[in-house]
């Protein structure tokens, strides 16, 4: 993606978003880690973040076809251990839901999500990221996610179909003036859903759509007279204001066939938790509470993470030896908007052109 949003206008500079928009690839790898105990450990990870864009321009160049791109989160106390205040105002850790079905909170410091065409490319980055943070942290999960078919899960659904593209995308995931410091952020949350297979696969299909609410073969949305009302995109169909509040999703199918393990891992990013987390209540819980999501019954949440997305300029303006809180200016950000081309790109928080982490600077 290139060009920037014409911030004339605005006299502000843009900060530039991690790919969080980037479009959908055939393969990723998504890779969860805890830091260690340690303040060399926070020097080691604080290292990688500015180090991070660079890495990736390396790695990328070798095959630009390949749109290799990596997002870097942090969980909630992993922010304040390696960044102190301000905070992203809606950050805190994964909220377990004990309803109908258990949907578990995991440790995690890190989410690294990386994306490409190309698997050996996904590979190769997450190898050179997990080399240079070496024993600062410790990887507790690590997914290694492929398309497969026509974007099907392993269920045997499109899974996608309805995700915001585009500008919708931006306003769907991006932050903007409601967090002017974090302008440009977002928020992610991941869960790893293992599936029993044989007994989704024992369901006839008439079921197995009204669980979804689409066909599974042409992929066409059911009506909405005769859609379930515990459908999984009735469930996840969130409305505020009369708008539909919607959030981007890049689900991967992966498995392991010698252990029986057939999953999906779920990834949806928003510019607040709160409408996923909605989601979730309903789906686990059930709206009315006992009218969850039938899916729930063949497919087990095994992790639960929610970690907030810093933008690309903030990362890059990291620096290895931060050790106090820096202070975001507190200038107003203008509305994000979408450039010509590049739909990752946002205005930046600061008035003075800074994103007020200048501070997160050692002086001399
Ligand atoms: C086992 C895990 C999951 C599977 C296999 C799955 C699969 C699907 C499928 C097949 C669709 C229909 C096609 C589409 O529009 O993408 C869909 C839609 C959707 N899913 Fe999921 N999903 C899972 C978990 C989740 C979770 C945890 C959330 C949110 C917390 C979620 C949010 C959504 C949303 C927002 C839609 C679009 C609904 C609409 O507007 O029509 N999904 N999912």
């Amino acid at each position: 993606m290139t060009g920037r949003i014409d911030l004339r206008e605005s006299g502000v500079p843009p900060a530039v978003s991690q790919p969080v928009v980037a479009k959908l690839t055939k393969a990723a790898i998504f890779l969860v880690a805890t830091i260690n105990p340690g303040r060399d450990n926070d020097v080691t990870v604080r290292q990688l973040c500015a180090d991070l864009s660079g890495l990736l321009r390396a790695v990328g160049f070798r095959d630009l076809e390949s749109r290799l791109s990596c997002v870097m989160g942090f969980g909630s106390d992993a922010w304040d251990r390696l960044f102190g205040a301000p905070r992203p105002k809606d950050l805190h850790p994964f909220r377990e839901i004990n309803g109908v079905h258990h949907a578990v909170a995991t440790p995690g410091d890190i989410l690294l999500h990386i994306r490409s065409t190309r698997m050996d490319i996904c590979f190769e980055i997450a190898a050179q990221i997990v080399s240079r943070l070496g024993s600062a942290v410790t990887v507790i999960d690590e997914v290694h996610g492929f398309k497969y078919f026509d974007d099907r899960d392993l269920l045997g659904f499109v899974d996608g179909t309805e995700n915001p593209v585009d500008q919708d995308a931006v306003d769907a995931a991006i932050i903007g003036d409601e967090d002017a410091p974090f302008a440009g952020g977002s928020y992610v949350i991941t869960q790893k859903y293992l599936h029993d297979l044989a007994r989704w696969n024992a369901k006839p299909v008439e079921e197995q759509e009204r669980i979804i609410g689409r066909a599974k073969l042409s992929d066409i949305e059911q009506d909405d007279a005769v859609k379930a009302s515990y459908a999984h995109n009735v469930l996840t169909n969130i409305e505020e204001d009369g708008r539909q509040l919607q959030i981007v999703r890049d689900n991967m199918p992966f498995g392991e066939i010698g252990k029986g393990e057939f999953g999906t891992y779920f990834i949806g990013y928003a510019r607040s938790p709160r409408p996923i987390e909605q989601m979730l209540e309903n789906m686990f819980v059930g709206l009315p509470a006992g009218n969850y999501d039938r899916l729930l019954d063949v497919s087990r949440a095994v992790t639960g993470t929610l970690f907030f997305v810093p933008s690309a300029t903030f990362l890059d303006n990291v620096s290895a030896d931060a050790v106090s809180p820096g202070s975001a200016s507190d200038a107003p950000a203008p509305t994000p908007a979408a450039g010509d081309n590049d739909i990752s790109r946002t205005p930046a928080a600061g008035g003075d052109g800074s994103l007020g982490i200048g501070s997160l600077k050692r002086e001399g």
